[in-house]
């Protein structure tokens, strides 16, 4: 099977802003759509989203840059190539851009090609793309253990205006049980906190994620508190059933040393915000921590990895390894965190990704699968590669179309796998 043509053009993402859609035909006619999303708080070792920097096109988020490079680079070079041989297909699309974070024909152009390959070809066999990224890289997963839900219910820090410092808090299943019992469990919290913050005189708009927003929130800890009221009202046990995440995205409150929590007026040392972390994990049925210090603040990670683990609770590293291989090595051998967070645009291709996964799943680091808060679309191969590799969460929105169309992905595979 070979590719017979690509189109390649900009649709909107979320965010209001464009992003790369592609779609491929094979010689035999079978094809293939993807597009891919962008971050909000994207870590500054992730590949390039190629923008046009044309100021007379939407503020100069335009992506013609990207889908010319698609149509006059990457078609050519690939259009002879075996598309069952997705493993040299990435890996000549990642030569040819020729950079070390595919800054030159961007990360959004190769992504979006090489999600589209394996979907056409997916297509072509006739398989769901989870059955075909699981038969493309032999992940040998046990598709009785599906990802869970970890649903995020209030959203700050460049999610949203005056609002918490850290990014999110979750809501995740970690009880047993079928995910879609899982996702409904998590959901009726999700409502039930809608009760809770208006009672407490909090907004419940929401934010880029569809998670609520409140403004003029107390400080960081407030959300623990009320996450708790909502999973007891909905009837469920905090820490049995569901959990409490969260994803510092620490980067975005560091500066020269510290970190700076706004809505605390007040600047921490790593020392104390570190002590800060651990009177909320003696506190709070917290599930799983992330990005609880900034990208490059190794040392603190290292220290504060045994702590997070006397808790049994997995530090998830996001920004830190950016779904990287070589970043990922450094954590696992530095000991510096204990689960990845996996976000395919972070890296470029569909075989980094799972190779990045591989290497997680080979070393006891638990994945989560990501969907992304600056843009997103309604593209659901992100839940494909967490079921094909066996993630323990997929992290994702409660409510609004390119957050739920996830779950419903989940849904739907799930409800396959058991033969409904
Ligand atoms: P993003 O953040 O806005 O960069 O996608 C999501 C996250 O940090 O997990
Ligand atoms: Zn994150």
């Amino acid at each position: 099977m070979k590719i017979s043509k690509i189109k390649a053009y900009e649709i909107l993402a979320s965010g209001g802003y464009p992003t790369v859609e592609v779609e491929v035909t094979l010689d035999n006619g079978f094809t293939g759509i993807a597009s891919v999303p962008y971050g909000a708080s994207a870590g500054s070792h992730e590949a390039t989203v190629l923008n046009d920097e044309d100021q007379s096109r939407y503020g100069g988020k335009g992506v013609l840059k990207a889908i010319n490079n698609i149509k006059n680079e990457i078609f050519p070079a690939i259009k002879d190539l075996d598309v069952e041989d997705q493993i040299g297909l990435d890996k000549k699309m990642c030569e040819l851009d020729g950079t070390p974070n595919k800054a030159r024909l961007g990360g959004n152009a190769i992504l979006a090609v090489s999600l589209a390959v394996a979907r056409a070809v997916a297509n072509a066999k006739q398989i769901p793309l989870y059955r075909y990224i699981i038969d493309t890289y032999n992940t040998g997963v046990d598709l009785n253990k599906l990802p869970n839900p970890m649903i995020v219910v209030i959203e700050g820090g460049k999610h949203a205006d005056d609002t918490t410092d850290l990014q999110e808090f979750c809501i995740s299943a970690i009880g047993e049980g079928r995910v879609s019992e899982n996702i409904r469990k998590a959901i009726e919290s999700y409502h039930q906190l809608k009760k809770v913050l208006k009672e407490n005189k909090l907004s419940t708009n929401v934010g880029n994620e569809g998670a609520f927003a409140p403004n003029g929130i107390p400080d960081n800890e407030a959300p623990f508190k009320f996450i708790v009221e909502a999973i007891k009202r909905a009837g469920y046990e905090p820490g049995k059933d569901l959990g409490i995440s969260i994803d510092a995205a620490a980067s975005e409150f560091y500066e020269d040393g510290k970190y700076n929590l706004k809505v605390e007026n007040r600047s921490l040392t790593p020392d104390e915000l570190l002590a800060y972390y651990e009177s909320w994990l003696q506190k709070y049925p917290i599930a799983t921590l992330e990005d609880m210090f900034f990208e490059d603040d190794w040392d603190s990670w290292v220290k504060f990895l045994p702590i997070a683990s006397k808790y049994n609770v997995p530090h998830i590293a996001d920004d830190l390894t950016v779904t990287n291989v070589e970043r990922l090595q450094k954590a696992i051998d530095l000991k510096a965190a204990s689960a990845i967070l996996i976000k395919l645009n972070q890296i470029g291709t569909l075989t980094e990704t799972v190779q990045c996964c591989m290497l997680a799943n080979k070393n006891g680091f638990m994945t989560t699968t990501s969907h992304r808060g600056g843009g997103e679309t309604n593209d659901t191969a992100m839940v494909d590669v967490a079921v094909a590799v066996g993630s323990r969460f997929v992290k994702v929105g409660p409510t609004r179309g390119e957050r739920v169309s996830k779950y419903n992905r989940l849904m739907q595979i799930e409800s396959e796998i058991l033969g409904e």
